[in-house]
């Protein structure tokens, strides 16, 4: 066990974390549109769409187990069968899964869907339950004409129990569905996930963090860094995989808990998008800037205010011998780099307020890189 990652398998993608952060108003409604249908003996389906890592699956995950657990609707208990589509992408595939999670089975070949199905329905009469079948990533099955959603969707109730589906998506599929199938997810059954905003990822990665990491080993400074990342995409999966990668390095060097240096080096190594041909293409200012950016941001900060960086680099002009660029050409040259993607500015406003960070690569990385160029570019320039 690790000085920090004191419970790394919980950053795995296949842990189901025990609470959603603000998921609630989601799960609420979901739960409340299934427990009313099957408490009366109905079937109920549902949509969910979102972007890459908006939660869909956690989701599905945690809806499951709050109906398994939730005890007996109308009379029967829930099971809750799982399918990621993504691997088991034919009708016949997905079937033979839920075949075994009902207890039976079949022979791969030589059978129908509509008697696969049959044996199906036996399974479930054999102990009474209401089925919730999550169909995940089901854009690889509808996209093959899907017969089983339709199927699955007009399977009389087994008196003994109902089939529910909850399908999730990373796109609207209802397009590719049949008239037929689409009539089951009428507006209030689709529910599309907004990507995770730079809060909600700071609370999503402060939590993760408190289930796998040692108390105070990853400070705010770190949280919010890593939120700012991942807050272009919205995708917790990307900002839980800066943090775990993080943590490594930071266990790597013997240090006793996350630095912005770490996260820097974490980004740099995944997803790289400062590369030494967009530095090559830097005029003498903004490259300069950055030099004595990556100089100011060695400490423990990932933030560091404009002024001082500007400070910071009227120093760096001088023991280069280039003549210093105004004060408004100075923050010209840093609103440049910010549309590059290599600096990042915040909060935007007047260039006295605000503060200068750089995520991409470690500081300690491009303050060498830069320190060469700088050097070749600014000295061949002399007559
Ligand atoms: N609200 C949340 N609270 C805590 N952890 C979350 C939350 N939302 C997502 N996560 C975590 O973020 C990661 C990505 O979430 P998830 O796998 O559910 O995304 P997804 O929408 O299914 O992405 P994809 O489209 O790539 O399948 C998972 O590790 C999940 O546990
Ligand atoms: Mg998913």
């Amino acid at each position: 066990m690790g000085k920090i990652l004191r419970a790394e398998e919980t950053l795995d993608s296949s842990f189901a974390p025990p609470r959603l952060v603000r998921r609630d108003g989601e799960l609420d409604l979901l739960r409340k549109r299934y427990r009313d249908a099957l408490t009366k003996g109905g079937a109920y389906h549902q949509l969910v769409t979102g972007g890459i890592g908006s939660g869909k699956t956690a989701i599905a995950h945690r809806l499951g187990s709050d109906l398994e657990k939730g005890g007996k609707l109308g009379g029967i208990g829930v099971q809750r069968v799982y399918v990621n589509c993504w691997r088991r992408s034919s009708d016949r595939t997905v079937l033979h899964h839920l075949l075994r999670a009902v207890g039976v089975s079949l022979p791969d070949r030589g059978y129908a869907l509509a008697e696969m199905l049959d044996v199906f329905e036996q399974g479930i009469r054999k102990s009474p339950r209401h089925l919730l079948v999550v169909l995940d990533e089901v854009s690889a099955l509808v996209r093959q004409e899907t017969k089983l959603v339709y199927l699955l969707t007009r399977s009389p109730e087994v008196n003994l129990g109902s089939i529910s589906l909850f399908l999730v998506a990373s796109e609207d599929v209802l397009p590719y569905l049949d008239p037929a199938s689409r009539s089951s997810f009428g507006v209030t059954h689709r529910l599309q996930l907004k990507g995770y905003d730079r809060a909600d990822l700071t609370e999503i990665v402060r939590y993760r963090a408190s289930l796998a990491l040692a108390p105070g080993t990853f400070p705010d400074e770190v949280v919010e860094q890593i939120s700012a990342l991942a807050s272009g995409s919205g995708d917790a999966r990307f900002a839980l995989e800066l943090l775990t990668n993080a943590a490594r390095i930071a266990e790597e060097a013997g240090a006793s808990s996350i630095e912005p240096e770490h996260v820097r080096a974490a980004k740099g190594s995944g997803y790289p998008t400062l590369t030494e041909s967009k530095l090559e293409e830097l005029p003498e200012a903004p490259l300069l800037i950055l030099l004595a950016l990556a100089r100011s941001l060695r400490g423990p900060k990932a933030r560091i205010p404009t002024e001082r960086v500007r400070t910071a680099y009227s120093a760096v002009a001088e023991e280069f011998g280039a003549a210093p660029v105004s004060r408004v050409t100075f923050w010209r040259a840093v609103k440049e780099l910010e549309r590059e993607g290599i600096v990042q500015v915040e909060p935007t406003g007047s260039g006295q307020s605000s503060r200068l960070g750089m995520d991409e690569v470690p500081a300690s990385f491009l303050e060498t890189l830069l320190r060469e160029k700088v050097a070749k570019r600014v000295v061949a320039g002399k007559p």
